[in-house]
């Protein structure tokens, strides 16, 4: 599947150092995640030591080495939100999903990740779910959220 896939990412890209980050962000949209073989092939084509990558690919919050889900969940903990229930929406998403922060469910279709400050918090506590906001979020309100991204994925 993917080898092929990672190998027109890599070869499209000159073989110069300064496009290591945009392969790797070609490589994270089409595959959700950054695969070891196409940090090595990276490597090999831009004669890049793997630890350059590896420390890029780390850095960078938009790049991953996991596989992430088709949605990813971020559910602010910073401290507006901890005051006004985010650990509670936490404990009900991870109940939900049987995920807990940093994991992706098995059917690949959600990360939950748990992040400080969403700059809104005004409408704390917040949760975004790919580029959709929710604000004054209730734990009751969490299993209808959810669900609507299940839906979709079944029409
Ligand atoms: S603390 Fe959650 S949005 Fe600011």
């Amino acid at each position: 599947m993917a080898n092929q896939e990672i190998s027109g990412i890599v070869m499209k890209y000159p073989q110069e150092r300064r496009f290591a980050l945009a392969a790797m962000q070609d490589m994270q949209r089409a595959l959700s995640y950054i695969p070891r073989e196409g940090l090595e092939l990276l490597a090999e084509h831009l004669q890049c030591p793997m630890a350059e990558l590896y420390s890029m690919a780390t850095f960078y919050k938009a790049l991953s080495l996991r596989p992430r889900g088709k949605h990813i969940i971020k559910l602010c903990n910073g401290t507006a939100c901890h005051i006004r229930g985010s650990v509670n929406l936490r404990k009900c998403v991870s109940e939900i999903l049987g995920i807990e922060a940093g994991e992706t469910t098995p059917d690949g279709l959600f990360t939950l990740e748990i992040v400080n400050c969403l700059g809104a918090c005004a409408s704390s506590p917040v949760i975004l779910i790919d580029d959709i906001f929710y604000g004054d979020v209730t734990a009751e309100q969490v299993p209808e959220i959810l669900s609507a991204y299940c839906e979709k994925e079944t029409i």
